[in-house]
Formats: structure tokens, C-alpha cells, sequence
């Protein structure tokens, strides 16, 4: 290992001294910042130490920096716990908080008191406590012959060894990852708050304004912003929500910065990226393109015109599936915009070029060629098995669990082993008090007519666009029987599933029996579906090891070939730092963005008939006052900006720090022309959208005239 640690200081000089070449594309780690990337961005505009910006000893900016919910980044702007993350992201506790009567979607909400702040269950906000470098112990025991599968479980032992060391006490857990597919793992200790509470938000058409027409695009105007409070016990400990729980005191929050903002400074901003596939080979970018990808885009296309019709009909199906929506559309795009960008931008033929670069290396040296001679046939060979599956994959996570009802049932599965022969075998009472409150918050976001539909439409699909391998028999049976009407099939279903109401359901518990869940025949679906997906994975074990060999060895061998791209590993969900600077782009021929917008883009884009771009009249009057000071700049308020920060999904909700490490956006989407990406960077296209500092304030201060969370904020006007 010792070699690739400093192989990767090499390379990291490389690209710090060809920067002309590399730009500042990379998500680091921000503990093991080199001392030549500090001085990079040190001559960039950055007044920090790497020991201001992460310190295991001392308090530093990352102790500010949390993972929001399951998939977001947030910021503590304040010491009484305030956090700040994206609209997007607080949108599902915005959604589940809301009612036809209490409208917080439509109408935005903001407590006014500490009284008001509105808990939210099951959201937690994570810190980072430490991070540590586990290689040799995780690799204790692993030998490079022996099978994946092998290696896994002495992976998996040593894992489970490392993480019992972690007291389990205030709210502590670890988790080990894995880095350059697994030539490298790390230990990362987090304590987690589980007393969350929402504090405010902007109306939909201010935090999502621009809707789906404008996602993953520039130029941009959405007030992406929401904000939140860790609450504790009375002792500052982590704990769930208790009417006497108390705002977390904490002495590391951002300062705020409202100064503004000039093409060519310097910014930074940390968070925690998801995924990215940057050393993807060509085979698996033909997978994508060709496979996947399309997939994914045909039954979303379908599934987003079912809700969109029925969220139309009525408000409480708009407030039930608003959140559904949005995730299943956001992705949608996505793929639609990476397969645009990576015909585009020829990235397979760049891979093919990268493969043969690396063939021609390997083939220059015997040991070379010993070690890595068969990596490249390898890939070739996986991806042609996993191909011949790749399709029923996607089917099955996004067709045949599509309507929700299936997913519901299947997640009751495990009722039905062989042992299981009757009602004693039930575990009646983990049935009522675990199943009820699933079945409770399931029908709480439930339209029958809805989800009908899906079904019908997902059936259909599943059925027509599937090799008959791969379907179940219930489903050919239910073709003869009802002669391709899949909404007749829907309506019998329907009619007789237990998981079709919270009322049969409630009566399912009361008296539960195997005989009854093995007779339902959405149960009887999910079985039948779950199977097939078995199936598929024992096709695939051989060619998924096969794959993740090579990709271990293929990283190795590219990091020794050096030539490639500069080393930063693959996003994982955990933190990183990206530094760069405010810059617009050239889009395309003839096309120059500006590097930001204002409120009169607002204004111009505005569309009353259609509901992406419908301004709030109370943000109009606010407007026309001009009332913009302090957060102005001449006679408008910047909206969002762009920077060349190399982030992704994960990122939403990050800090943007100016060189003094001071909050003065926040990230919340990428640009259209680089969709591609999370595959390649594009130092010349790829751009972070941000929503301006200064925007959120005037928000919270002149619109929501929030007084209860401006006091808290400590603000700089000097840039
Ligand atoms: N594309 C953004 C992301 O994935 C989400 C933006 C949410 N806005 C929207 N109109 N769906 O981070």
C-alpha cells in the first residue's frame, strides 16, 4: 500500500503542476490534504491552513459540516443548532409536515419560536468524528488469489472487528469504506442526532422555482435553501425527539459572508458527493448508454405522466406524491442529460483511447503484463454476461416494485419462509406494533387510483419488454387470463390485496395468518418478482466478481501508469473538498453564460399558467420595493451563482467557503452540458449551480421577515 500512498503524492504533484491540463477537477479528502494542493489553493485566494479547514485535535471547519438525512450535506450556521441545506433537500420533511390545511409546500413555512419548530421523525444529522486509515487491518488475512467471494467474508470479519472497537454510547457509529475499489478502506466515526426539527422554508415556487424545466441547468433562480435545528437533551446529548430537548450549543458554526461575490474568486466547498464512476471503462459506458440508461428513462417517462395527471386532480394527491415526484423526476433527467452528454463529449471513444494507452504500458513490461495482461479481456467478458442481464435489473428495481403496493408487500417477505405454515408462525405481536406504524406511514402518502394505474402501466411493461425468461409465470398467467387488459388485472387485484388499504390491512393484523399473506396476490407478485431477481443475481456471481477484480486491478494499474487523470478516488458518501473559483461558460457556439442571475431573471422567466414559474405574489411586492440592502448588489439581489467545483449528487445542500472559509452559497445542482459528469469531468463545460448568500437572507429577512432566525446568524458585509 505503501507505494500507492505515494504514488498518489506524485500524481497529486502532477496535477498541481499542470494545472493548465487538469484545471481543479477532484473531490479530495479533506484529511489527507497534501501540502502542495494547500499551497495550490492557498495561491488561489485561500487564507486557511489544512489544519483550519480539518484537525482531529483541535475544533476546525468540517466539525460544521454534517450529512443531512440520507443523501444531503448541511452547514451549522449558528450556536443554537441552526443548520442550512437545500430546499430539495428539506423537501421531503417539508412534504410530510404538510396538509391541505397547513399548505407548508405551497404557503412555506417559518416557526417563529423555538415552540413552533416542527420535529421531524426519522431525520437525523450526522457529524463526523474521525477518520481513520483501516487498510491494514481491513486486508488482514486477504490473499490475492483467493476467490471474491472468499475475500469479501474476510472483509466483512475484519469490518466487524474494527467497528466493535466504537463504543457504542452518544449517538456513535462507524462505518468502513472502501476507496480505488478496494485497494484502500477507511474508518469514518460519526455522531448522529436523531431530534431534528424544521425552522423554515420558502413557498415551493421560491425553493423549487424553475421546476423540472429548469433542473440540472444555468441560468438559474431557485431560492434552494431550508432550514433546520439539532435539538439534544437537556445535557447536550444525542437523543430522540422529547418535548424538553433543547437546541444543540455548539462553538463550530460558519460565519456567514454577505460581501458578494467576483468572477475569479476563490471557492471551496465540502460536503458529502454519493457516487461517481470516473474510472468507468468503455464497457461499462456502452452498459449505460445502451442499456441502462434508456431503461431507467422509457418507465420513468411513464411513471412521471401517471403521478403528474393525478397530482393535478386534487391537493391532497399533489401534497401526498409531491416528494415521490420529485425523486423519481430528478433522475429521470439526469439520464436523459448523461447519455446527451456522453455521445457529446465521444466519452467511450475517450475510453477506448484511455484502454489502449493502458494496453500499450502493460505490453512495455513483463511484469507489467504479468500483473495486469488480462485486466482489459476481463472487463470485455464481464460486461457481455452482465449485460445479458442488464435490462430485467433495471425492470425489476424500477418497473415491477414500481407501483408502490409491490414494494410494500415485499418488504413483509420475509413472513413467508418455508417454516411458516400457518398463523402461530407469525410473530403476531412484532406484526402489530412494527407493521402497523409501516402501514401507517405507507397510506399516509397512499392513492389507490394512483397507484392502480402504475401497476397497470408497470405490468404491461414488464411484461412486453422482458425476455420470457425472466418473467414470472404469475404474470404470464395474468396476461392469458385477462388478454393484455392489465387494468382489468389491476382492478381484481386491487379488490382483493390486504396492502391495497390501510383498513385491510389493519384487519390482516388483528388476526394474522400465513395462509392469508400467501394468498394475496400482491404478495404473491413480490415473491414472484424477488425470485427473479435471485435468479439474476446467481447468473451474475461469477461475472460481478470478475468485475470487481479487474476494476481493483485496473485502478491499481492506472495509478501506477500515472499518465491518466489526477487521483482523487471515486465519490463515496463521504466527506470531500473541492476548491476552485466563480466562473461563467462557454455553452456552446455562440452561447456565454454569466456566471450569475438576479431578481429581475426572476421576473422575466415568470409564467402564471405554468406551476414551475409561478411567483409568490408577497415575493413580487417585496420585489417592487427594491428593498434589497444590505444583500444588494446595485439595484437587484444575485439569485445563484456558478463555480467550477467538481461536486455531485450528495453535494446538495454543501457550503460554498470563500477563502476565509465563510458561507457564501450554497451548491444545489449541476449544469446540462455536463451531465456526463459523474463518468467525466469536463474542466471546460462542468459548473456547481449555487444559490447565493445573499439571496437566502434577503429571503429570510425581507420576505419572511424572519427575525427569530436572523438574530442567530453572525453575518460579515466586508468581502
Ligand atoms: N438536480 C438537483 C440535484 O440532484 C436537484 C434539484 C431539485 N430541483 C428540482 N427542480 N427538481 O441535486
Amino acid at each position: 500500500m505503501i507505494f500507492i500512498k505515494k504514488l498518489y503524492l506524485t500524481l497529486i504533484a502532477c496535477c498541481v503542476f499542470c494545472t493548465g491540463l487538469y484545471a481543479d477537477e477532484g473531490m479530495w479528502l479533506p484529511y489527507l490534504l497534501d501540502q502542495l494542493q494547500i499551497v495550490r489553493m492557498q495561491s488561489m485566494g485561500l487564507k486557511l491552513s489544512a489544519e483550519d479547514i480539518y484537525s482531529i485535535n483541535h475544533s476546525s471547519l468540517k466539525d460544521a459540516i454534517v450529512i443531512f438525512g440520507r443523501g444531503c450535506t448541511g452547514e451549522v450556521v449558528s450556536a443554537d443548532g441552526l443548520v442550512f441545506t437545500n430546499h430539495h433537500c428539506g423537501f421531503g420533511a417539508i412534504q410530510s409536515s404538510s396538509s391541505v390545511e397547513n399548505d407548508y409546500l405551497k404557503e412555506g413555512f417559518w416557526a417563529r419560536s423555538y415552540k413552533e419548530e416542527i420535529p421531524i421523525s426519522g431525520l437525523t444529522v450526522q457529524f463526523l468524528m474521525f477518520v481513520q486509515d483501516v487498510t491494514h487491518d481491513m486486508l488482514e488475512g486477504v490473499d490475492e488469489e483467493m476467490p471474491e467471494t472468499q475475500r469479501d467474508s474476510v472483509l466483512k470479519i475484519n469490518e466487524k472487528h474494527i467497528l466493535e472497537a466504537i463504543p457504542a454510547q452518544d449517538g456513535l457509529g462507524g462505518v468502513v469504506k472502501e476507496f480505488y475499489a478496494g485497494n484502500q478502506f477507511y474508518l469514518f466515526v460519526y455522531q448522529s442526532y436523531k431530534d431534528i426539527r424544521l425552522v423554515g422554508a420558502p413557498p415551493t415556487a421560491i425553493g423549487k422555482f424553475g421546476g423540472d424545466t429548469d433542473n440540472w441547468m444555468w441560468p438559474r433562480h431557485t431560492g434552494d435553501f431550508s432550514v433546520f435545528r439539532i435539538y439534544t437533551s437537556p445535557s447536550g446529548k444525542p437523543t430522540t425527539y422529547q418535548v424538553n430537548n433543547i437546541p444543540l450549543k455548539t462553538n463550530r458554526f460558519l460565519t456567514i459572508n454577505a460581501g458578494g461575490i467576483k468572477e475569479g474568486d476563490f471557492t471551496m466547498i465540502m460536503g458529502y458527493p454519493g457516487r461517481t464512476d470516473r474510472y468507468i471503462t468503455s464497457w461499462g459506458v456502452d452498459q449505460a448508454l445502451n442499456i441502462t440508461n434508456p431503461s431507467i428513462v422509457k418507465i420513468r417517462d411513464k411513471k412521471l405522466e401517471i403521478i403528474r395527471n393525478s397530482m393535478a386532480t386534487s391537493d391532497e394527491i399533489r401534497i401526498k406524491y409531491a416528494a415521490k415526484y420529485a425523486s423519481i423526476s430528478n433522475y429521470w433527467k439526469y439520464y436523459i442529460g448523461q447519455n446527451k452528454g456522453l455521445k457529446r463529449l465521444k466519452i467511450y471513444e475517450k475510453k477506448k483511447q484511455q484502454e489502449k494507452e493502458f494496453a500499450e504500458w502493460i505490453a512495455a513490461d513483463t511484469y507489467r503484463f504479468n500483473r495486469y495482461g488480462e485486466v482489459l479481456d476481463s472487463f470485455e467478458q464481464a460486461y457481455r454476461l452482465l449485460n445479458q442481464t442488464a435490462k430485467p435489473s433495471v425492470y425489476i428495481r424500477e418497473a415491477a416494485f414500481g407501483p408502490e403496493i409491490i414494494a410494500f408487500a415485499s418488504r413483509f417477505a420475509s413472513l413467508a419462509s418455508t417454516e411458516m405454515k400457518d398463523s402461530k408462525d407469525i410473530n403476531a405481536a412484532n406484526l402489530h406494533t412494527n407493521a402497523k406504524g409501516m402501514g401507517d406511514s405507507f397510506f399516509k402518502n397512499f392513492d389507490l387510483a394512483t397507484d392502480k394505474k402504475l401497476f397497470a402501466a408497470m405490468m404491461n411493461m414488464y411484461y412486453n419488454d422482458i425476455d420470457p425468461g425472466f418473467i414470472p409465470n404469475i404474470l404470464s398467467n395474468a396476461n392469458k387470463k385477462y388478454k393484455g387488459q392489465w387494468d382489468k388485472y389491476a382492478d381484481e387485484v386491487y379488490e382483493k390485496s390486504m396492502f391495497s388499504s390501510m383498513e385491510a390491512f389493519s384487519k390482516f393484523l388483528l388476526n394474522p395468518s400465513a395462509s392469508s399473506l400467501k394468498d394475496d396476490p400482491v404478495y404473491q407478485l413480490a415473491l414472484a418478482f424477488r425470485e427473479i431477481s435471485r435468479k439474476i443475481e446467481a447468473m451474475n456471481i461469477q461475472a460481478k466478481d470478475q468485475l470487481k477484480r479487474s476494476k481493483r486491478l485496473y485502478m491499481e494499474g492506472i495509478q501506477q501508469m500515472g499518465a491518466g487523470n489526477p487521483f482523487y478516488p471515486d465519490a463515496n458518501q463521504t466527506m470531500r473538498l473541492t476548491y476552485g473559483q466563480v466562473l461563467d461558460y462557454q455553452a456552446a457556439d455562440a452561447i456565454e453564460y454569466s456566471y450569475f442571475t438576479t431578481h429581475f431573471g426572476i421576473l422575466e422567466k415568470e409564467e402564471p399558467s405554468n406551476p414551475d414559474f409561478q411567483i409568490p405574489q408577497r415575493l413580487k411586492e417585496v420585489f417592487n420595493r427594491k428593498d434589497f440592502s444590505p444583500y444588494y448588489k446595485n439595484d437587484t439581489v444575485v439569485a445563484c451563482f456558478l463555480t467550477n467545483n467538481d461536486i455531485t449528487g450528495g453535494n446538495s445542500g454543501s457550503p460554498v467557503l470563500n477563502g476565509k472559509g465563510e458561507l457564501i452559497g450554497l451548491a444545489f445542482d449541476g449544469n446540462w452540458e455536463a451531465m456526463s459528469g459523474d463518468i467525466a469531468y469536463e474542466p471546460e463545460l462542468q459548473r456547481t449551480i449555487n444559490v447565493d448568500i445573499r439571496y437566502v437572507l434577503f429571503l429570510i429577512d425581507k420576505y419572511a421577515r424572519s427575525n427569530h432566525i436572523m438574530r442567530e446568524l453572525k453575518i460579515e458585509y466586508e468581502r
